[in-house]
């Protein structure tokens, strides 16, 4: 990745003149079934550009009370677009159309202007959950009825198809906006790119650039992006398999609770019980033994599994972890 990031072509990508973003975007819209495409710095660009492209100040988004775009955004729906949040819940970061269609806002000057669906798919907080094709496909038909456009929050998308073997088109399909990042499971260091209609990505190129996210000789970490969509997406299965195996052997050690069935994908949630201390402490005391989990409630633990954690480095995780616990359990 590195030495195709040294020998990427390069020009200005603002004036749309850098031959490796353009095969970048060219290669994205194709993947996800779309007519075009735009690389932007991050994912969390991606959504708010998506958000701001489709939406007026005073609509509402409907998304989960878990998803990424409300939690871990800064609160942009509100900042950058004027838009509320109406929050569905449902299993693992999911919802069904029904809780969609009666979230929908009736058209009456009093309320706020229902105008996008976020979807989140695999799901962050959920666990990494996939989501059914079939249940997507419900709540596009309810989108279509309200006259409602849906964004598919990918930044793990690949991770869903390769756990479900879907191609992206059968998920993205339903979406008139899908972000991915390329900067996750898919390894590459920065990038991101939302796909969709030619006059949306359109409008998202203008509220990249009112964002600060138009980048210059942007060629050379879109080269590591390239990359990354040409090596790094089979063995995303590898990732998988070792999230279930830390999850089993998770389940085996005292003071923590877990669901080893849930784990769909690469992120493995466990809670630590009380007696055992707070989820920051088991994290720090982790660190110290070079594993490195991050603490997501007081008692919830999130655990990511990535090109960069080999299946003997989660053998050496779930060691430190287990001897970690087990002391505490005695203490
Ligand atoms: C589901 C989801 N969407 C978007 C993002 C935002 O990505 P970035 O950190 O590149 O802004 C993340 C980051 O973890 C995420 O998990």
């Amino acid at each position: 990745m590195r030495k195709a990031m040294a020998e990427a072509e390069v020009g200005d990508d603002v004036f749309g003149d850098d031959p490796t973003v353009n095969r970048l975007q060219e290669r994205v819209a194709q993947l996800l079934g779309k007519e075009a495409a735009i690389y932007v710095p991050s994912g969390s660009m991606a959504n708010q550009t998506s958000i701001r492209s489709q939406t007026q100040p005073g609509d509402e988004i409907i998304a989960h009370a878990d998803s990424h775009i409300y939690h871990y955004e800064a609160g942009a729906p509100a900042g950058l677009s004027g838009c509320s949040v109406r929050l569905l819940n449902g299993p693992r970061g999911t919802f069904d159309a029904a809780a969609v269609r009666a979230a929908m806002r009736p058209a009456d000057s009093h309320f706020p202007q229902s105008a996008l669906i976020v979807v989140e798919n695999t799901h962050n907080r959920g666990g990494g959950t996939c989501w059914s094709v079939d249940e997507i496909a419900r709540i596009r038909q309810v989108a279509e009825e309200f006259h409602v456009r849906m964004h598919l929050d990918g930044a793990r998308l690949m991770n869903a198809c390769v756990a479900k073997g879907h191609s992206p088109p059968q998920y993205t399909r339903y979406f008139d906006t899908v972000s991915i990042c390329f900067s996750k499971g898919l390894g590459a260091p920065i990038g991101s790119a939302v796909a969709g209609s030619k006059e949306t990505i359109r409008r998202v190129h203008r509220f990249r650039k009112m964002f600060g996210g138009g980048m210059r000789q942007a060629g050379i970490i879109a080269a590591a992006a390239l990359y990354a969509l040409d090596h790094n997406i089979d063995r995303l299965t590898e990732d998988h398999a070792n999230a279930k195996r830390l999850a089993a052997a998770i389940a085996n050690m005292p003071g923590v609770t877990i669901d080893p069935g849930a784990v769909e994908t690469n992120i493995v949630y466990f809670d630590v019980n009380e007696s055992t201390g707070t989820a920051k402490s088991v994290c720090d005391a982790a660190r110290e033994h070079g594993v490195g989990i991050l603490p997501t409630a007081p008692q919830r633990i999130r655990a990511v599994t990535h090109l960069d954690v080999s299946t003997d480095a989660i053998d050496r995780a779930v060691a430190a972890l287990n001897h970690m616990l087990t002391s505490r359990a005695k203490s």
